[in-house]
């Protein structure tokens, strides 16, 4: 039986700088404190997150993150066992300024350090909240990240497919954008889509016509423009039943075409027999009522487990970074102060690089 670790992860990949305690004994896991601070009123005015603003923004709070999680937790440096940060991927300056914390943490406190991959992190969550058994299908739905992932072991990944242009969540940020809606636009297009007449403008389903589980959101993105701008040059304006047309058609297209790939990778991770098949989801549009309803169908139908864990652990978090480097230490990882942050990091070195790379860094 291992020994009980008490593991501080951070976490500053994209616009969310975070800081967690973790305890892990055997296979139980404990979030003892997760504290998170949001960027999204520094961005507001920019229309998407700015690097820069980002990366100043997360060197000025991390070290305050890092004592809120201590004091939430009661806890000091002496009782951390392990420090574990985000490596990459994301966005260089907001990685680097983690991996500098981390160091400096590290080296005054004398204790180890690992790097973390920020998909791992997400990925294993299904681990930390419900100890999922391996191996399970895990689809990373955000507003930085699209793809679907076969998760063996704490670092054997096999990528399925992903986005080859824009991320979901990217997509309905964009979409609310276009029709006058506030940021994050997730939340608002599902909210219009509720009154809205998904049929009355039926939007491409992009890339259903292709083998395999790579998904595509910017065409789909340029056709709400297009029907907007109809709708515009037909009416002189946009009504508020047709902004609620429009996000639903929009809505129901996400869902059609998460819904068929997800039905691929199921398939193909099926053929494996896994011995209690899941399909896991992560990141911010797995809070989408409509797109959780349309997976659940999806793997109940497959006969597999559906499991969405609690929104805070599934959007950006330094829990599961804790998490996963916890797990990652006790297998041997070890890292120095020679650790780089790594803006583009795929989990899968074996498939073949993704080629989308959107507001919120790349998706590797
Ligand atoms: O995982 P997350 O907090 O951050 C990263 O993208 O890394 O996800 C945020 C994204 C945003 O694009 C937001 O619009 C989207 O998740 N989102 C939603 C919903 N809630 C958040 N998208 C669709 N429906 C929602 N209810
Ligand atoms: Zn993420």
């Amino acid at each position: 039986m291992s020994t009980p670790l008490t593991i501080l992860g951070i976490e500053s990949s994209c616009d969310d700088t975070a800081a967690a305690l973790v305890r892990l004994d055997g296979d139980s896991a404990q979030v003892l404190s997760s504290v998170v601070h949001g960027q999204t009123a520094l961005h507001a005015d920019f229309g998407g997150v700015v690097p820069e603003i980002a990366a100043r923004a997360h060197a000025e709070k991390l070290d305050l993150a890092v004592r809120e999680a201590m004091a939430r937790a009661g806890l000091t440096l002496a009782n951390v066992d392990v420090v574990a940060v985000t490596a990459g991927p994301g966005l260089i300056g907001g990685v680097l300024a983690g991996v500098m914390c981390a160091k400096g943490i590290a080296a005054g406190a004398g204790l180890p350090l690992v790097g973390v991959n920020h998909l791992a992190g997400h990925a294993l969550t299904p681990r930390l909240t419900d100890k999922a058994g391996f191996p399970y299908l895990m689809l990373l739905v955000s507003g930085g990240h699209c793809q679907f992932l076969i998760v063996r072991g704490p670092d054997d990944f096999s990528r399925l497919g992903g986005t080859i242009d824009d991320a979901p969540g990217e997509a309905f940020d964009k979409v609310a954008r276009l029709l006058g809606l506030p940021q994050p636009g997730g939340p608002e297009v599902e909210r219009a889509s509720t009154v809205g007449d998904a049929s009355r403008l039926r939007f491409p389903r992009p890339l259903l016509d292709r083998a395999g589980c790579d998904l595509s959101f910017s065409g789909l993105k340029t056709a709400v423009l297009r029907a907007r701008d109809s709708v515009v040059a037909e009416k002189g304006g946009l009504t508020r039943q047709d902004r609620a047309d429009l996000c639903a058609g929009f809505q129901a297209a996400v869902c059609d075409v998460l819904a068929e790939k997800t039905r691929r990778a199921l398939a193909l991770y099926m053929e494996e027999a896994p011995p209690a098949p899941l399909i896991a989801v992560a990141g911010g549009v797995a809070a989408n009522g409509p797109v959780r309803a349309a997976l659940k169908d999806v793997a109940a139908q497959a006969g597999a487990r559906f499991l969405a864990p609690p929104l805070e652990l599934c959007t950006d978090n330094a829990a599961m970074i804790a998490y996963a480097g916890g797990v990652l230490y006790r297998l041997g990882h070890r890292d120095d102060m020679t650790l780089a942050a790594r803006p583009r990091w795929p989990l899968d070195a074996a498939s073949p690089a993704m080629l989308g790379s959107g507001k919120k860094g790349a998706k590797a």
